[in-house]
């Protein structure tokens, strides 16, 4: 454990009480899961978790990394908390002033991509956890609570582990009654160029079948009926010989699970035979996040993406073969570095033709240890509002008349 304490006072002596701790969460389904695990440590620890900001010891940000949008928004919330919670103090209290706030918390993966260079950029907070090291919260608030007690400065960062242990995914805690979220695999190792997920969550770990099996009877046990699995890539999933068709196959098989679904796909790991274990599988739903990001070759292989848009297209074709009205939705990037006006068309065509159920549109974002961060950002800003706007009207179009057709 990391840690930087200068002594700046004694006294203490109190009792500590119960915490009242906030988690406030960013990004991805993937986070989404994180946080509710953490929720389940620490309420075996006897904290109370609390929705209300008004008055709470801890507050926790679950942050997203992925584009530069989503680090703002952080920032100015750590703001936000650390003014607040020093405004309402009594005149005369400016020495206790810094014990005031709550404890502040930095996890996830804006965690990892600053490590404690996150103590520069905000005074105001006290610990950062990167994601293999989750388990370790409970543990350090409480040393941070009791720091505080005894006037105590500490801050705290751990962001070292490749992985974090299996077991916190046994908590047994789940936000919602009826669907629960499983990470069947953490990381990411297809480095695609302008993603930082490799750098944030490491390399792709799978998690043993067995376990995944135990976690979901667990929760079909609770009363859970529909599951996601999760995983940046899903279908690069592979665990001694089980690989992500299998894997489907004996998730299927848990008794007392009603349906289940997964995302991400990637492309390139997308085959034929996924499809057909999709239609001969009863419980999951027919549904596929395909995200294809650009429709130019050329872009896509600036990108690493690893296919074509034929390749793209002949995958699609095959998906609406065997899975006869499945939905299909995507993800595109607007403005990635060198994308002219006819790599842009390309995607808009793409978009025009295949006719997803949704598609999650993006502005490009540079980020940091990416390969793209290496090429100039020279789609300007005004230029990608209008490539991003005018696949955003274009896919709401369809959308809205795929919507009616379905009524
Ligand atoms: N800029 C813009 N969009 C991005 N995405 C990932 N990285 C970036 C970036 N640097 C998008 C991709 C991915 C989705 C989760 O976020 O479309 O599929
Ligand atoms: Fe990022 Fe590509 Fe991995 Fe998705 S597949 S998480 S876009 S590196």
């Amino acid at each position: 454990m990391a840690e930087n304490r200068p002594n700046t006072g004694n006294s203490g002596g109190k009792s500590p009480k119960k915490l009242r701790v906030l988690l406030r969460t960013f990004g991805c389904q993937m986070n989404v899961r994180d946080s509710e695990v953490v929720c389940g440590l620490l309420r075996a620890m006897n904290y109370e978790l609390t929705t209300d900001p008004a008055d709470v010891d801890v507050v926790i940000f679950n942050t997203c990394s992925v584009r530069q949008h989503a680090e703002d928004k952080v920032w100015s919330e750590i703001g936000r908390i650390s003014k607040r919670s020093t405004l309402n103090l009594p005149a005369g209290q400016a020495g206790a002033l810094r014990y005031a706030k709550p404890i502040i918390g930095i996890i996830g993966c804006m965690a990892q991509n600053y490590k404690e260079k996150i103590f520069e950029k905000a005074a105001s907070v006290d610990f950062v956890v990167g994601p293999g090291d989750i388990d370790k919260i409970p543990g350090i608030i409480n040393k941070l609570s009791k720091n505080r007690l005894s006037m105590l400065e500490c801050r705290i960062w751990e962001t070292d582990s490749p992985r974090r242990p299996e077991d916190i995914y046994h908590t047994g805690f789940y936000e919602d009654k009826e669907h629960a979220y499983v990470v069947i695999s953490e990381g990411c190792s297809n480095y695609c160029s302008y993603c930082v997920v490799p750098y944030v969550r490491g390399e792709l770990h799978n998690r043993n079948h067995k376990e995944i099996l135990k976690e979901i009877e667990g929760a079909v046990d609770k009363g859970i009926g529909r599951i996601t699995l999760l995983g940046q890539n899903v279908n690069a999933y592979l665990n001694k010989d089980i690989d992500f068709v299998k894997l489907i196959k004996l998730v299927n098989s848990v008794k007392g699970l009603r349906e289940f679904s997964f995302v991400t796909s990637h492309p390139k790991n997308t085959s034929l035979d996924l499809f057909r274990a999709m239609a001969e599988t009863e419980k999951l739903k027919k549904f596929l996040h395909l995200p294809v990001q650009s429709g130019s070759d050329r872009i896509l292989k600036l990108m690493n993406r690893g296919y074509t848009r034929k390749y793209y297209l002949d995958l699609v074709d095959n998906y609406r073969k065997i899975l006869k009205d499945a939905t299909l939705t995507t993800d595109i990037i607007a403005g990635f570095p060198t994308e002219t006006e006819s790599d842009f068309l390309d995607t808009y065509n793409l978009v025009k033709d295949t006719e997803f159920d949704a598609a999650y549109i993006f502005k490009y974002s540079p980020r940091p240890h990416t390969g793209a961060a290496r090429f100039a950002d020279d789609v300007d800003n005004a230029e990608k509002e209008k490539r991003h706007k005018s696949i955003l009207d274009l896919q709401r179009g369809i959308s809205n008349k795929k919507r009616c057709l379905k009524k």
